[in-house]
């Protein structure tokens, strides 16, 4: 198959994942631990994410790192010691769960000097990437494992060769939360064709329901968009707008409509709605811990 100057024809095989911000929204437990890496019951958030982007056929994984935060590329590493500790004591369960880590992609980093917006932390990513299709996914985020996102839209974005997006449903009352995206009407309730991006607009501004969540399939050429991108929003660099200036060129936009289970971590509400809804489900605890669940939130003391 041949690849023309947008990418068409080339299935994305390399994912970023921006995990530079100061999560000041996670204060002050994220001094000292990047987001990233709290656990949800025995896993980092991160691993769910890279897991997620593995599953959909990625193979190289390039974090995006700032100071403090060195420890998110350790959680891939190979442990020796702990591997020879495990396998003496014949605890293969937890052995086959430590080197799975280290299985997972070919993980590279990159330092985001200073964190100055999502688009800056993309940018980061040029030499890695090069003039090829790639995935985004924000490093707070990640969908169920049952019902995947990321395959449809690397398979939309391999078809048109332009950006492809996430799509939320929210309630009206919550767009000044997201980018909003302006939609024309298609014959599919799922894949629509986006025409504008505004970020956070109030409910009376607002062109749709329809919200940006944190994965992204972009063509190499979003990078020359941001290095022209000035600071916009908050004075950081936007990736909106860097997404926006190629649609004015023309490049095609495709959003995909996740009707799936989205868990947000990036604040400690979403947090922990995240952890209590994956530990009910784990086969090896889950029925323990939703008779605790159960009896507790029946009214028990303490
Ligand atoms: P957020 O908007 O969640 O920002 O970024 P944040 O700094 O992590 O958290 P708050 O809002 O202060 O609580 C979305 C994703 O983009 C990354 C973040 O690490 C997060 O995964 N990001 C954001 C960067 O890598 N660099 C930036 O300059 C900004």
């Amino acid at each position: 198959m041949t690849t023309n100057a947008q990418g068409t024809g080339k299935r994305a095989v390399k994912a970023v994942i921006p995990a530079a911000g100061l999560a000041t929204r996670f204060l002050p437990a994220t001094k000292a631990v990047p987001k990233e890496l709290l656990p949800v019951v025995d896993r980092p958030v991160l691993q769910y994410i890279v897991e997620e982007a593995a599953a959909a056929g990625i193979t190289d994984v390039l974090l995006v790192t700032g100071r403090g935060k060195t420890s998110m590329v350790d959680h891939f590493d190979r442990r020796p010691d702990v591997e020879q500790r495990l396998e003496e004591k014949g605890d293969q369960v937890r052995l086959a769960a430590v080197r799975r880590t280290s299985e997972l992609a070919d993980i590279y980093t990159v330092r985001q000097g200073e964190p100055l917006g999502l688009g800056h932390a993309v940018g980061t990513a040029a030499s890695h990437v090069g003039n090829e299709p790639f995935a985004v996914l924000l490093g707070d985020e990640f969908v169920d494992e049952d019902e995947p996102l990321l395959p449809a839209m690397l398979d939309l974005q391999q078809q048109t060769g332009g950006i492809v997006l996430a799509l939320l449903e929210v309630k009206p009352e919550e767009t000044s939360r997201y980018g909003i995206a302006s939609v024309e009407e298609t014959d599919t309730t799922d894949t629509v064709k986006i025409t504008g991006l505004v970020e956070k607009p109030s409910p009376q501004e607002a062109p749709s329901n329809l919200a940006l969540i944190g994965r992204y399939v972009l063509p190499g050429s979003v990078f020359e968009a941001i290095a022209d991108t000035k600071p916009g929003s908050g004075g950081e660099i936007q990736l909106t707008d860097a997404m926006a200036t190629l649609l004015n060129q023309g490049v095609p936009v495709h959003g995909i409509v996740y009707r799936g289970h989205r868990y947000d971590t990036g604040m400690p509400l979403g947090y922990l709605q995240t952890v209590v809804e994956l530990a009910v489900k784990r086969a090896d605890l889950g029925e323990e811990f939703r008779a605790w669940l159960t009896e507790f939130v029946g009214g028990r003391k303490g």
